[in-house]
């Protein structure tokens, strides 16, 4: 347990918690499931889903590839210590670096036609093989078309494939990633669709196919409880991966996923206060020293499980919206909130690792820290708040000439 109003005594709120035990053990059993299955499973970690180089470190530790899909990113996990082996280049937008990663071997994932040229122009540069994976577009239900990869049978993806074999470029890999579709059944379909994908397209056994990601990741009972259904780890692995045991009997390609939600989502909370209480009209409010800018897209989804540290005997709301400091009438931390509040409460909002530092915007205030809750159990900071400066430093300014 994480004595997170011990923590509150000495850190003045608003900040963020990385469980670093519940990660581990999560990407342990995540792992451990999927390798069951197919002993030659790697996870590859969605940089962009959360960076803080804390975390990737983490996974570094743990075993687990980079994936990236920026020269930023790419340049995050070359600072913290990765070969280019163990980085999986993706994306439809890559920068610059892109011919330094092949360059030193690293693996990379064409998303279209456009950069097949490119890569086909960098290999006329060079001596010795360049390799490269495609990423595909697959049709998994025709409810929602992805903006992502080539299409299966699409006259693009022959061209590239001509394109590529024409400059001496081996097609390895291939690639694909699914995010509005997390159930069991889309999973099962992905496995069949990139199996006879690889027969289709690749001349030889792939060295590797990646499956993206868009798994469920294991959560509270609370959030649960607002899906449909949440399969366990185990259920994902048998019909993702036994398709590939019984396809690659012998010569066994890498499968991949690139979880970032699914690893990282439960680990990271946010602990924020109640700093005022208001009734308008009829409709309770409390403001908080947080915003819905913390917590990242899932909370206009769902409700994000609170739990309230003080409870400082405040009255008991049928429906009070927490909202966030900013001005935005729409920062609404959650809506119609059940419970006692009271002014001086300290709130933690779970769940909150996925899409949510990586996409807070410096809106009105600079942003908080976060701190570790290590292995050790010691509080460690693994983000310092930010300050005026690197929110202005960027700018020029009139007076300074
Ligand atoms: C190519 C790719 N891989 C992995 C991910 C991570 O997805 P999630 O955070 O849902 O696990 C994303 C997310 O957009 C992605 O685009």
């Amino acid at each position: 347990m994480i004595p997170y109003l011990k923590i509150a005594q000495t850190i003045p709120t608003p900040f963020y918690v990385f469980d670093e035990s519940g990660f581990i053990d999560n990407y342990k059993r995540l792992c451990g499931a999927m390798k069951k299955v197919y002993p030659n499973y790697m996870l590859s970690y969605s940089f962009k889903t959360n960076y803080t180089p804390y975390i990737c470190e983490t996974v570094k530790e743990l075993g687990g590839y980079a994936e990236v899909v920026s020269d930023m990113e790419y340049k995050l996990a070359k600072k913290i210590g990765y070969q280019n082996s163990q980085i999986v280049y993706n994306g439809p937008s890559k920068g610059p670096l892109l011919e330094e990663h092949l360059r030193n071997g690293g693996i990379l994932n064409i998303d279209n036609l456009e950069e097949a040229k490119r890569v086909a122009e960098y290999a006329k540069e060079v001596r010795g093989t360049v390799k490269v994976g495609l990423r595909l577009n697959l049709n998994i239900t025709d409810s929602f078309i992805s903006r992502f990869g080539m299409e299966i049978g699409s006259e693009e993806l022959e061209k590239t494939i001509k394109i590529l074999k024409s400059a001496d470029i081996k097609i390895v890999g291939l690639h694909c990633h699914i995010s509005r579709n997390r159930g069991i059944e889309a999973w099962k379909k992905r496995s069949q669709i990139m199996i006879e994908a690889a027969d289709r397209y690749l001349e030889n056994t792939p060295e590797y196919i990646s499956l993206g990601s868009g798994m469920f990741a294991d959560m509270s009972e609370e959030l649960k409880g607002q899906f449909s259904s949440v399969p366990s780890y185990e259920e994902y692995a048998v019909e993702t991966l036994a398709p590939f045991a019984e396809r690659y009997k012998d010569e066994k390609p890498l499968v991949f996923t690139e979880p970032g939600t699914t690893v990282v989502a439960r680990y990271l909370n946010f602990v924020t206060s109640v700093l005022s209480i208001k009734k308008i009209r009829g409709r309770y409010m409390a403001n908080m020293d947080g915003s819905y800018e913390n917590l990242g897209e899932i909370c206009t989804m769902k409700d994000l499980p609170i739990q309230n540290l003080t409870k400082k005997g405040g009255a008991i709301y049928d429906a009070i919206d927490i909202m966030g400091y900013t001005c935005l009438e729409q920062d609404m931390m959650r809506k119609a909130y059940k419970g006692s509040l009271a002014v001086g409460d300290v709130l933690v909002f779970e769940n909150v690792g996925g899409y949510s530092i990586v996409s807070k915007p410096q809106f009105i205030k600079p942003n908080c820290r976060m701190v570790a809750y290590t292995q050790e159990n010691k509080v460690k900071e693994i983000m310092r708040e930010e300050t005026f400066e690197d929110v202005f430093s960027k700018f020029s300014f009139k007076s300074n000439g």
